[in-house]
């Protein structure tokens, strides 16, 4: 798990980012979520074109799966 972001020059096409903290590919889905009944299920996302993506690593953004800067905020 990762404090700030994760900065990905993504391609097109379908993404899940974890949303439990518990894949071993953050910021994507491994299926951690049911291997350990987290409880959690990803959060889908078409990329239309390439760019750059930033992930949330934190799991407290406001607008997950994307960061909102709440990694900066204090706990
Ligand atoms: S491994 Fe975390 S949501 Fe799937």
């Amino acid at each position: 798990m990762s404090n700030g972001p994760y900065v990905v020059k993504e391609q097109p096409g379908e993404k899940y980012w974890c949303a439990c903290g518990r894949s071993a590919n953050p910021p994507y889905c491994d299926g951690a979520h049911e291997r350990l009944k987290t409880g959690k299920t990803p959060i889908r996302v078409v990329i239309d074109s390439p760019k750059e993506v930033a992930w949330c690593g934190c799991r407290r953004s406001g607008n997950k799966p994307f960061c909102d800067g709440a990694h900066k905020n204090p706990e």
